[in-house]
């Protein structure tokens, strides 16, 4: 291990790490209820996909095209809103999600607003999907 990984995980949070470096959540849904595509002005992309039923996020997925702090955001932004109703999803704030991230870098803190802005039009679109069901039909 170089010198720099060994400081990069000394640096870093238990959650921090489990969240830049495991790709079990980063992969497309097939007919999500709710997608979300945000590109922010570093040119990071953050697209997030939910599954709902009975007004729960079953399944919060991900793809994003940027650095490993969007990666960590993003995850941590699809592991604090699975098992929430869609309420309680509205809650989640780019704040919270560095708070969990624990070592999230201070000038890295846009990504946790990329990926919670991505979460929000995700939100929006399940509100359409639940009015316009048949749409989903089509993705
Ligand atoms: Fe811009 Fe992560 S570096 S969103």
């Amino acid at each position: 291990m170089s010198k720099k990984e060994y400081s990069f995980l000394l640096y870093h949070s238990a959650h921090f790490l489990k969240m830049a470096i495991s790709f079990d959540r980063r992969k497309r849904l097939a007919r999500p209820d709710g997608v979300g595509k945000k590109t922010g002005d570093c040119g990071d992309t953050v697209e997030i996909f939910l599954a709902v039923s009975n007004n729960r996020i079953r399944q919060a997925r991900f793809e994003i095209d940027g650095c490993q702090n969007t990666n960590a955001t993003a995850n941590a932004v699809c592991h604090l809103v699975e098992g929430k109703s869609i309420e309680s999803a509205w809650q989640i704030t780019p704040e919270m999600v560095a708070a969990f991230l624990e070592t999230l870098p201070e000038n890295h803190f846009h990504c946790a607003e990329l990926a919670t802005g991505a979460l929000y039009m995700a939100l929006t679109d399940c509100h359409r999907t639940r009015q316009e069901p048949w749409k989903k039909l089509y993705r």
